[in-house]
């Protein structure tokens, strides 16, 4: 176990304890009131401790946790005040994402991936579309076909509209309103970045826990920016399905002695905003049951009770830097913050609150028993590396010297379920033109036999053949769906296994 000293208040230092680091945690505060360098802080102490680190940087500003900060007597009056010995001015082994792909790696995964419940909270989506939705991810189990990509999404939602009487049966209603409304949304959020985000190569969670050569752990920011610009409810859909990736690929981990990766959830009101009851019971059970599994979840947001309370209840870790206390509603949010805290040394918590200086907090963290330690006043650490963002340059360098560059920059469109239903469509129009030329070649045949044959008898047979050739022909649409039909009863059963955020179990 180590102590990840990450403050203090002139007398005691606050250390998070590392086998307690899965107990989740909470950086609250007002802007401009430290969060994001304690957030720094933090990731610098984890990444020393070999702890792979995964953080949304929404402002950019994360960034200069990949160079070196600069000698500042704000940095000596802090080391001194809380008595840090080691202090070595650093950048830390740092990887970046984006979705659009200009400040870092792109970073995608797959409609199949993030499963219909997650897709159906960032689509919001009703329950009749709900249904649709699941039943368009149960054909595609079904039919072995693959939903990598918007385009497949959305070309089986229309091949089930179109076969929507025949598939009644099993798999309920599919009115063609509630079809015309989920893709119109799909367009919004294709237009939003979901056309880059879903596809492959899919992101692997192995590119997200990895050490540098010195055993550091690196440091994968995503970059949020535009992301929380142009779609927050698809920042808060990646941040759920990569929560629900993880809990499901992990293994058990028992007590460790450090989590495996620890995340760090900004603007993490956006995560919960919105979303459906049934899914903000299945995300609290998440972040429950993850802690097995040895991650730790860190949500930074501006105010704590944009949380939910069964959320709240679960941070073991928390930072409170200050807050306001303008209107009503501040005050009572003041309280409900000053409630939460464990005070047993008679602290003034509401009067220190509104109080606090810039990159000092109230601070909370578990002990060796994993009992709530008495809130302090803390000093918060100076970071070793550089406070603000790096320059496009910098970043530009740092991207190109990745050891992921080239694996995810360019992406690849394999055969998926877009692909499949075109060429079954064109398999069964060939096969319908196939049988009517095979037709007329017998009936050519015959007719040449019976040449011989009296004119009136001729006559009667071919207008005889001509009749069940049309009877036998099947439109291409009646042959495609049969097969469909004939291949749902062989794979019935075989569905794909998912979790209990509705992610792919692999
Ligand atoms: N622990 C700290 N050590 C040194 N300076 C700090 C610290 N915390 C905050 N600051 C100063 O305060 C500024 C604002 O902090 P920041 O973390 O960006 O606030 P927030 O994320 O809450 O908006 C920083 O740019 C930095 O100059
Ligand atoms: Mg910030």
């Amino acid at each position: 176990m180590q102590r990840l000293i990450f403050g203090g208040d002139g007398t005691t230092q606050v250390a998070q304890l590392s086998n307690m680091a899965n107990r989740h945690g909470l950086i609250a505060g007002a802007t401009g009131t430290g969060k994001t360098v304690t957030l720094q802080v933090l990731a610098e102490a984890f990444s020393r401790a070999g702890v792979p680190v995964f953080a949304a940087d929404v402002k950019g500003d994360l960034s200069g946790v990949s160079a070196a900060g600069k000698p500042h007597k704000e940095i000596d009056r802090r080391r001194a005040l809380i008595g840090i010995e080691e202090h070595t001015l650093r950048g830390y082994p740092t990887v970046f994402w984006d979705i659009f792909a200009e400040q870092g790696h792109p970073v995608r995964t797959t409609i199949s991936e993030m499963g219909p419940n997650i897709l159906g909270a960032l689509l919001d989506l009703n329950e009749t579309q709900t249904g649709i939705l699941y039943a368009c991810f149960a054909i595609a189990d079904d039919e072995g076909m693959l939903l990598l990509d918007l385009k497949d999404l959305r070309s089986l939602l229309a091949w089930m509209s179109e076969n929507a009487a025949e598939l009644r049966q099993e798999y309920g209603n599919i009115s063609a309103a509630s079809v015309g409304a989920i893709q119109r949304r799909l367009l919004v959020l294709e237009e939003q970045g979901g056309d880059r985000f879903f596809g492959e190569p899919a992101i692997q969670l192995r590119d997200l826990m990895q050490k540098d050569f010195s055993g550091n752990g690196v440091i994968s920011l995503l970059d949020s920016e535009r992301l929380l610009r142009e779609s927050p409810k698809l920042y808060a859909a990646f941040l759920l399905w990569l929560l629900s990736e993880l809990f499901e690929e992990l293994p058990e981990a028992g007590d460790a002695d450090r989590p495996k990766i620890v995340l760090f959830f900004d603007e993490a009101h956006l995560l919960f905003k919105d979303m459906p009851k049934a899914l903000l019971d299945k995300v609290e059970q998440v972040f429950r049951l993850i802690r097995s599994k040895a991650v730790g979840v860190y949500l930074v947001t501006q105010n704590p009770t944009d949380v939910p309370d069964n959320v709240l209840g679960q941070l073991g870790f928390k930072v409170q830097h200050a807050l306001r206390a303008f209107t009503p509603k501040d005050q009572r949010q003041l309280k409900g913050v000053a409630a939460g805290f464990r005070n047993d040394q008679g602290v003034d918590v509401l009067g220190t609150l509104t109080t606090l200086g810039v990159g000092e907090a109230l601070v909370s963290v578990l002990d060796e028993e994993g009992a709530p330690t008495s809130v302090v006043a803390a000093t918060i650490a100076p970071p070793e590396s550089r406070i603000g963002p790096i320059d496009a340059e910098e970043r530009a360098e740092r991207i190109s010297n990745s050891p992921l560059a080239g694996r995810y920059d360019d992406a690849v469109d394999r055969e998926s379920a877009y692909e499949m239903l075109h060429n079954r469509a064109e398999l069964a129009a060939n096969k319908a033109a196939a049988e009517e030329r095979a037709q007329a070649e017998a009936e050519a045949r015959e007719k040449a036999a019976r040449e011989k044959a009296a004119a009136e008898e001729r006559a009667r047979k071919a207008a005889e053949k001509e009749k069940s050739r049309k009877s036998n022909r099947q439109s291409a649409g009646e042959a495609f769906f049969k097969s469909a039909v004939r291949s749902l009863g062989r794979s019935l059963g075989t569905r794909l296994a998912r979790g209990i955020l509705g992610s792919l179990l692999k």
